[in-house]
């Protein structure tokens, strides 16, 4: 995967939460980190929480501790969220710094996302006005029964056009729910609203209600 340089750089927007923090650390492993020219990578997310990047809720600063600040990747590749600011603020200025780098159609080389109980995925939660949103990439969205309940999300829109979208979901208390996606049961879970394809990275505990083998 990281061997493909689309214009000559590899963009990747990274998922929060605590499933993809061992995955994280893995790629920052010295064998593996050796591996990729990170001059030439640049790190974005998913989604972020509307708070600073000290912050022990912060997407990028479970990032930063378990790869970042492990590997040679140029300051000036890393596109944080603004969470410290106002969220109307932050969503405004992640989205002209996607349009910038990626201009008007396609968006990242890879969106690598989680997926919760509820079936949310990047920080789209059920009934968000943003997951009809049809024109803008990132937008702030409030859900109140969550941790950090301010957020700043890319919508579907921009998860769907980027050139490969991975799902990494882990462990027992999210099995009915994959059961759920992957055997068709489900309707309308944030989730299934990713028009085109996903790539799903399931463990056995998460896979062990799937009916059909995937
Ligand atoms: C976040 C994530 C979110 C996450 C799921 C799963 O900001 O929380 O981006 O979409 O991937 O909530 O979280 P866990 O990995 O902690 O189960």
């Amino acid at each position: 995967m990281l061997r493909r340089w689309a214009r000559g750089r590899f963009t990747v927007a990274l998922s929060g939460g605590s499933t993809p923090r061992r995955l994280y650390e893995l790629l920052a492993t010295p064998a593996t980190a050796a591996r990729i020219e990170w001059s030439r990578v640049h790190v974005f997310w998913g989604d972020e929480r509307c708070v600073p990047p000290a912050h022990s809720a912060s997407n990028y600063r479970m990032a930063h501790e378990a790869l970042l600040s492990h590997v040679p990747l140029p300051a000036e590749n890393v596109h944080r969220i603004a969470g410290e600011d106002p969220p109307e603020a932050a969503a405004a200025a992640y989205e002209a710094t996607l349009r910038a780098m990626f201009g008007g159609e396609r968006t990242f080389d890879l969106v690598h996302l989680g997926m919760g109980e509820d079936g949310h995925t990047a920080s789209l939660f059920p009934g968000s006005p943003a997951l009809a949103e049809e024109r803008r990439w990132v937008m702030a969205v409030h859900a109140a029964h969550v941790e950090s309940p301010w957020r700043i999300t890319l919508t579907p829109v921009a998860i769907e056009r980027a050139a490969q979208v991975t799902m990494l979901v882990t462990g027992g208390a999210k099995a009915a729910r994959v059961a759920e996606v992957i055997d068709g049961g489900g309707q309308g879970l944030p989730v299934q609203h990713l028009r085109g394809a996903v790539s799903w990275m399931i463990d056995a505990a998460a896979a062990a209600q799937l009916r059909r083998s995937v």
